[in-house]
């Protein structure tokens, strides 16, 4: 058994006046203890219901999940001393200052007055967030929030971690911070499940990869894993002008293993080979022969982002999400900076 375990797990809303949404369509986890799994997905996809339920903050329909051998549904006072969470959702008090927020869940959590200060100083300092401790969280930036509400919950020191989309709509700066403190945790032990629409931070940080759409998985495995699901490697042209490009799709199709792909701007034509140096020396001659000017053209081996176009036929969107309302109604969640 999994250290996080969830077997089918269904959830549907049914909001007024409108069609069912299925967000959670029978969907399978397996964490195992002391790793980082991925959730990736895209907006809508089911990441953040699949995360509440395995928080204890809603019911599923059906299926059944469990945490460290505890079942989540039947005993969730037991689930919620040992998890921690991090999220779209979570709760940080505007008005309060940075150390007052991680005090305050100490106290929450019955640590007592002194223990909950003590741990209020030693997150701030791994967070690296003493110029900002005695500052209200109102005027925190989008990568300061979102420490502080990582710091939030590692508090009463988890051993299980949720973190859901915890960089979206971060800068690349943010970004990395953010990373090597999740890399930290998980070296210390922390069994860590994350949620992402960033396939580079799936490939990034975690050991195992859920792909899901639409509520279910369609892919798994690690990230070299869904890479070569795909298979072989890819024969990348840009070119010149888009006026060249039909011809250079047709030129592809013949020397590729499935049907090319085109950029958005028309200027990058990608297809999947068997023999990357052969297919590309074969392009190039034809291309050389029908006067198709290149600006670049080489091989590459598959990405996630071809994985998830494989899988689903559509590109993964990287937009960043607007934050929600936290839980509790105390603050709203500014969007991120
Ligand atoms: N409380 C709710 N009421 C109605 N629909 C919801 C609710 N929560 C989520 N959904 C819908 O369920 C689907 C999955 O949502 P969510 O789990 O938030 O996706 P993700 O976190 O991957 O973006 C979406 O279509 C969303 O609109
Ligand atoms: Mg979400």
């Amino acid at each position: 058994m999994s250290f996080i375990e969830a077997r089918n797990l269904r959830k549907t809303y049914t909001p007024k006046g409108a069609d069912p949404v299925h967000a959670l369509d029978g969907l399978d986890l397996d964490v195992p203890e002391g790793t980082i799994t991925a959730i990736l997905g895209p907006n809508g996809a089911g990441k953040t219901t699949a995360v509440k339920v395995l928080t204890t903050l809603i019911v599923p329909d059906s299926g059944t999940a469990s945490i460290g051998g505890i079942n989540v549904l039947e005993r969730p006072e037991a689930i919620r001393p040992i998890i921690g969470v991090s999220g779209q959702y979570a709760a940080v008090d505007e008005n309060l200052t940075g150390f007052e927020n991680l005090d305050m869940v100490g106290r929450l959590y019955h640590l007592g007055a002194k223990a909950s200060r003590a741990r209020a100083r030693e997150l701030i300092d791994l967070f690296e967030l003493s110029e900002a401790q005695n500052r209200p969280v109102k005027g925190f930036s989008g990568g300061m929030r979102r420490r502080i509400d990582l710091a939030g919950a590692l508090v009463t020191r988890p051993s299980v971690l949720f973190l859901d989309e915890p960089t979206t709509g971060l800068d690349p700066r943010s970004r990395l911070g953010m990373w090597d403190i999740i890399r930290s945790l998980v070296d210390g032990g922390t069994t860590v499940l994350l949620t992402t629409q960033y396939l580079e931070e799936a490939d990034q940080l975690a050991d195992d990869i859920s792909v899901i759409d639409t509520g279910k998985v369609i892919a798994k495995g690690t990230a070299d894993e869904l890479k070569a699901s795909v298979g072989g490697q890819r024969v990348e042209l840009n070119l010149v002008t888009a006026e060249d490009t039909a011809e250079t799709v047709e030129i592809l199709r013949r020397f590729g293993t499935a049907e090319p792909a085109v950029s958005n701007d028309s200027r990058t034509v990608t297809v999947s080979v068997e023999s990357g140096p052969e297919a590309l020396q074969l392009v190039l001659a034809e291309l050389s022969a029908r006067e198709v000017a290149l600006f670049d053209a080489g091989m590459r081996r598959p990405t996630l982002d071809d994985v998830f176009l494989s899988l689903t036929g559509h590109v993964a969107t990287e937009e960043p999400e607007e934050e929600t309302a936290n839980v509790g109604g105390r603050a709203k969640a500014g969007k991120p900076a």
